[in-house]
């Protein structure tokens, strides 16, 4: 009895040992693998300084950044253009409105290495020299602003709504048929693209008048 216990315990024995061997050789092979190597290119970390080029107001910009730099602060930290201005930061408010290849984009939103090339105007860049550029003109006749905060955004803004609006971009709201069959661009419509611009001085009244005029000029 004795010696069939003794044979039981040393076969429990034996087992453990055998299982325990192969336990470990194998944790020593995964760990000895190494990790694959990738075969994309890995995004650079954020505090990586990258080179990025932008064209600003016509002019090349060669710029060092960290890749986590947004087009906003690259225009006015890394440049020096404060026109265009930080409002809310996160998209709401449209302070920081620019166009990059002519369409308008909320600058705050967007990082300036994601625009390496890419043809930037601000509001320093409408103007022809002494000439102002007609939406600007027809915001100083209508009183288009109060405080002036927002103004640079929603100029660049309005300067976007006309050519989307001579590129037949429909909007929300019906556009008004006139009985010449031409296309009036009305105020509730006028509005309603510039809903991403807001104005806490509440300038809408000039603003409307300002962009209706100058795009009926257009
Ligand atoms: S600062 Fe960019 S939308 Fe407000
Ligand atoms: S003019 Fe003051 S926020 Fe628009």
């Amino acid at each position: 009895m004795r010696i069939r216990l003794q044979r039981r315990r040393f076969g429990q024995l034996v087992v453990v040992t055998t299982v325990t061997a192969a336990l470990s050789k194998f944790t020593e092979t995964v760990i000895a693998q190494k990790p694959p190597t990738p075969s994309y290119k890995a995004a650079p970390s954020v505090s990586e300084v990258i080179n990025v080029t932008l064209r600003v107001n016509g002019k090349e910009q060669a710029l060092k950044m960290e890749p986590r730099v947004t087009l906003l602060d690259a225009l006015r930290e890394y440049i020096g253009f404060t026109g265009t201005k930080k409002g809310c930061d996160h998209g709401q408010c449209g302070a920081c409105t620019i166009l990059v290849g002519g369409r308008r984009i909320n600058s705050c939103l967007t990082l300036a290495c994601m625009h390496d090339g890419d043809e930037i105007t601000t509001i320093e860049g409408l103007a022809l020299g002494e000439e102002l550029h007609p939406v600007q003109a027809a915001f100083i006749k209508h009183d288009g602003f109060q405080c002036g905060y927002c103004t640079s955004g929603q100029i660049c803004s309005a300067v976007a709504l006309i050519s989307e609006v001579k590129a037949g971009t429909k909007s929300t709201v019906t556009p008004n048929i006139k009985q010449d069959g031409q296309v009036e661009l009305t105020d509730a419509e006028i509005r309603e693209r510039m809903s991403g611009n807001i104005c806490r001085c509440g300038a809408y009244p000039g603003i409307v008048a300002a962009v209706r005029e100058a795009s009926s000029q257009a």
